[in-house]
């Protein structure tokens, strides 16, 4: 199961795990979208699930399906964002990113991991963003590095069970993200930018290694990572404030 799978990395991850054999069920608020992302994927036997992860209901049908089905590998990667100065924002917008990106991952997290079996994995989309603050995109840095702690703490509780869990950690990419945000890709500088097909590439390949807790994509992001270790805290968040698309809004 990939959830936000209508589009973007979630998308390109389903069309590499389907040329791969695995049976996959996408999950988005698009049912249009997904109709037509689940025809061209290769392969048979895969489904798509309508749900807003942001809905009560429709959470706890997806929960239940996790019940009731067998899934190797659940990928929780609906996420979003909103570009602008925290109180520039409407309260309840980031509210909802918030129960998008944390609460939601963390009750189909709860459901795959009550059934998960040796063998099985948990991959859960954090960001680069999750190892730094964010002015301008506050509430959403700080989700990201909610989802990577996690994630990194559920790698130990399970590594003995034989289940592997994973934060997945990609840096700025070409995908419809930033324009949902309020932004554009072209607030990036090209040489930072990933397209999803290298993202989804990297995911798969460190799915299938099945090593690390936390994977950073693409080595500009790791070396970047690398030079912000030297830096203050002050001078990281003073270079993020001055880099950041949300910032200038
Ligand atoms: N793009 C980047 O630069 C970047 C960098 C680091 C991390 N990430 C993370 O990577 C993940 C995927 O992002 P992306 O770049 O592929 O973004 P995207 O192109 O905007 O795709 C987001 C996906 O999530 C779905 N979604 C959004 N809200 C939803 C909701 N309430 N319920 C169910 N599904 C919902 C969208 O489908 P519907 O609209 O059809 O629901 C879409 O399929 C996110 O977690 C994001 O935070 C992105």
């Amino acid at each position: 199961m990939i959830t936000g799978a209508s589009g973007g990395i979630g998308l390109e991850t389903a069309k590499r795990m389907a040329s791969q054999n695995y049976q996959v069920t996408l999950v988005a608020r698009n049912e249009e979208k997904l109709n037509k992302a689940v025809k061209n994927l290769s392969g048979a036997g895969h489904t798509v699930l309508v749900a807003d992860l942001t809905n009560k209901d429709d959470l706890q049908k997806l929960v239940n399906h996790l019940e009731t089905e067998e899934y190797d590998v659940l990928i929780n990667n609906a996420g979003a964002g909103i570009y602008g100065k925290f109180i520039e924002i409407p309260l309840a917008d980031q509210l909802a990113g918030m129960q998008l990106n944390m609460d939601a991952l963390v009750t189909l997290s709860y459901g795959f991991l009550q059934n998960a079996k040796s063998g099985d994995a948990l991959i859960n989309i954090a960001s680069l963003l999750a190892h730094s603050s964010l002015p301008g995109g506050s509430v959403y840095a700080a989700t990201k590095s909610f989802v990577a702690n996690f994630s990194e703490s559920l790698w130990y509780e399970f590594r003995q069970k034989g289940i592997f869990v994973m934060g997945f950690n990609p840096g700025a990419t070409a995908s419809d993200f930033h324009a949902n945000a309020g932004g554009h890709v072209s607030d990036f500088p090209k040489f930072v930018m990933s397209s999803v097909e290298d993202v989804a590439k990297e995911l798969v390949k460190a799915l299938e290694k099945r090593q690390k807790p936390r994977v950073v994509q693409g080595w500009k992001n790791r070396f970047m990572l690398f030079g912000f270790r030297w830096l203050n805290r002050k001078s990281a968040v003073t270079i993020m404030g001055q880099i950041s698309p949300g910032m200038g809004k």
